[in-house]
């Protein structure tokens, strides 16, 4: 049997690119997403390819905690290999979840959290966790209000990049309770993605001025996949380069703190 690797948001521009790279070397992926007819479209497109591929795509929704908790149940007794955490969102405006939550930080942090922790019982004893974070956090903190962002403490970046940062802390907890895990983070850098559309009328001028120097998603992609074949644990993955987690990212309090604060949250 193949050993299998759970990939979020497999139908964006990195995860597609993850999930083709992956079946290509013999992995049974499952493709978390979203939206299921757009899953189906990259699966048929990739197993055209690769007719021997094994791809399976089922349904997540991670701003919803009974969507995260749905599929957490649909994979219990499937044994997981690896899950590399990709999906992810830049809202465009403040918006609260059904679960009350600001949909940035619904979708990159506490949905991805709670998949997270509700996979350990379905992991290998030594699987691989790769969590998807950003340069950008190195521009903000985490504050007492970061994780449940009033509409006049939003902004689009800073949000984004304060939900990533608290992944970031997310991972060293994550690692330091699940010894046996093997727990990274990737740094794409900056890719060509429907994320990096502003939605804003220079937009136009940005996809000729800017797009043409970004990574591609084959490139930006290669930290996270080499995070997630890999034998190390706690490092920080970014282009071609292996890091230790960077210093101003080390603070074991906050972790624990965050930790505390998003199980309350998240029901755990
Ligand atoms: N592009 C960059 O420059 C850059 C830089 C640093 C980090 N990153 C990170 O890299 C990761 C991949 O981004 P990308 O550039 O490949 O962007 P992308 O093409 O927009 O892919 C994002 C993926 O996340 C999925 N997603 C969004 N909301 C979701 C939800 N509620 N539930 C489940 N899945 C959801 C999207 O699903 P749909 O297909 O249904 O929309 C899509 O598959 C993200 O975590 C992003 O934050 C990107």
């Amino acid at each position: 049997m193949r050993d299998r690797i759970v990939v979020t948001g497999a139908s964006g521009a990195m995860g597609s690119a993850a999930t083709r790279y992956l079946a290509g070397k013999g992995f049974h992926v499952v493709m978390a997403c979203r939206n299921l007819e757009k899953a189906e479209a990259v699966r048929k497109e990739i197993l055209s390819d690769i007719p021997d591929a094994e791809i399976e795509s089922r349904q997540l929704d991670l701003s919803s905690l009974d969507s995260v908790r749905e599929f957490a149940k649909g994979m219990e007794g499937v044994r997981i290999s690896a899950l590399l955490n990709n999906a992810g969102v830049i809202s465009r405006g403040y918006s609260l979840t059904r679960d009350g939550l600001e949909n940035t930080f619904a979708v990159n942090y506490f949905g991805t959290v709670l998949l997270t922790r509700l996979l350990l019982p379905s992991f290998v004893p030594e699987a691989n966790v790769v969590n998807t974070v950003s340069l950008t956090c190195r521009f903000v903190n985490i504050t007492e209000k970061s994780l449940r962002p009033e509409e006049g403490d939003f902004s689009r970046l800073g949000t984004y990049a304060r939900s990533k940062l608290a992944l970031l802390h997310f991972s060293q907890e994550l690692a330091r309770r699940n010894p046996a895990l093997k727990v990274n983070v990737s740094d794409p850098g900056i890719v060509n993605s429907n994320m990096i559309s502003m939605g804003k009328w220079f937009d136009p001028l940005a996809d000729i001025l800017f797009r043409p120097f970004c990574k591609s998603p084959e490139n930006g992609v290669r930290p996270a996949l080499s995070a997630l074949l890999s034998e190390m644990s706690g490092k920080y993955f970014v282009g071609q380069r292996v890091m230790e987690i960077p210093g101003r990212f080390i603070d074991k309090k906050l972790d624990k703190r965050l930790w505390d604060e998003t199980s309350n949250v998240i029901g755990l």
